[in-house]
């Protein structure tokens, strides 16, 4: 018997990094995209915790303590079994993806939370996702350095979310369905680089930065105001004006600049870098009308791979 447990990719709407400032930002969960983590009981005779995630393959280190433990998978675990109780129980997890490893989509939060449903599921403890998403958070701060733990709360809650640190977690009403296309630069970036460039950016000049930071969690309520009421030509040019404000704080990057470009260029309503940036995915919107176009013309500009993904109410 196994038991199987799964989370979804996510891409931010608008508001990253600014979101690390206290500032508001918007995420999507990206449901066709998953990571699932499957328990199943050990070989005879085969004993301790199991983890076979990739390359990895290896048992769970007995004695380390959870303070100790710098590794994101082995920390999931620990805070997991030390929330519900439990001793490691003698099985094997498999984790399988099909979210790209640094590339903006939430990979790390998404795996965390596969691994720690799938587990507690297994002790007969299932979390909550209050508890799960304290938990990915803990974890974010290995991947992120200072997160604002907004990939795990849309990641754990997989539905759309206005963030603000410190905050009760809000969703919100999708006026009109839209269309995102994610594309993929290939090129792989730390979202943690690119968090602690920006603070020191921030720290060296924060006279200069601190104003943009605030426009960008301006723009982060605009934009939830034009999703509400289904303004998808607004919500176009917030997204837009969202990458100039990012490429202020450094976060963009040639390819991302290109990609933007080439998406506008063929009739994208708006189109922005999505996550740490600095490689990873960008984002555009599209209109049935446009969605071929744009498609092809961020393949022509080289990305790696489109994905579509549909925003709707009660998705
Ligand atoms: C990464 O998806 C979003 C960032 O704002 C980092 C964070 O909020 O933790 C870049």
């Amino acid at each position: 018997m196994s038991i199987e447990a799964s989370a979804p990719a996510k891409v931010i709407l608008v508001g990253e990094h600014a979101v690390v400032y206290g500032q508001p930002a918007i995420a999507l969960p990206v449901s066709s995209h998953r990571v699932t983590a499957r328990v199943i009981p050990n070989a005879p005779g085969e004993c301790g915790l199991r983890l076979i995630a990739g390359e990895i393959d290896r048992v769970l280190p007995a004695t380390v303590e959870a303070e100790a433990v710098t590794d994101a998978l082995d920390l999931t675990l620990r805070l997991t079994l030390a929330r519900v109780g439990r001793l490691a129980p003698d099985v094997t997890i498999k984790i399988e993806s099909q979210i790209p490893i640094a590339s903006g989509l939430g990979s790390g939060a998404a795996v965390s939370t596969a691994l720690a449903r799938a587990l507690s599921m297994a002790l007969g403890c299932p979390l909550n996702n209050h508890d799960l998403n304290e938990i990915v958070y803990e974890v974010e701060k290995i991947h992120h350095g200072t997160p604002s733990g907004i990939d795990n709360t849309v990641i754990v809650y997989e539905q759309p979310v206005y963030f603000k640190r410190g905050h009760p977690i809000e969703t919100f009403t999708i006026g009109a369905p839209f269309t995102l296309l994610i594309a993929d630069t290939g090129q792989s970036a730390l979202t943690r680089i690119a968090v602690a460039d920006v603070r020191h950016l921030y720290e060296s000049e924060t006279d200069r930065i601190q104003p943009v930071i605030e426009t960008i969690g301006l723009l982060v309520d605009e934009t939830r105001q034009a999703v509400e009421r289904g303004d998808l030509t607004t919500l176009g040019q917030l997204m837009t004006r969202n990458h100039g404000y990012l490429r202020g704080l450094t976060v963009s990057s040639p390819q991302l600049d290109t990609f933007v470009k080439a998406a506008l260029d063929a009739g994208a309503l708006g189109a922005k870098l999505s996550g740490g940036g600095r490689g990873g995915n960008m984002i555009a919107l599209v209109t049935p009308e446009t969605h071929s176009a744009v498609k092809a013309a961020l393949l022509a500009a080289g990305a790696r791979r489109v994905l579509g993904t549909v925003v709707a109410e009660g998705q």
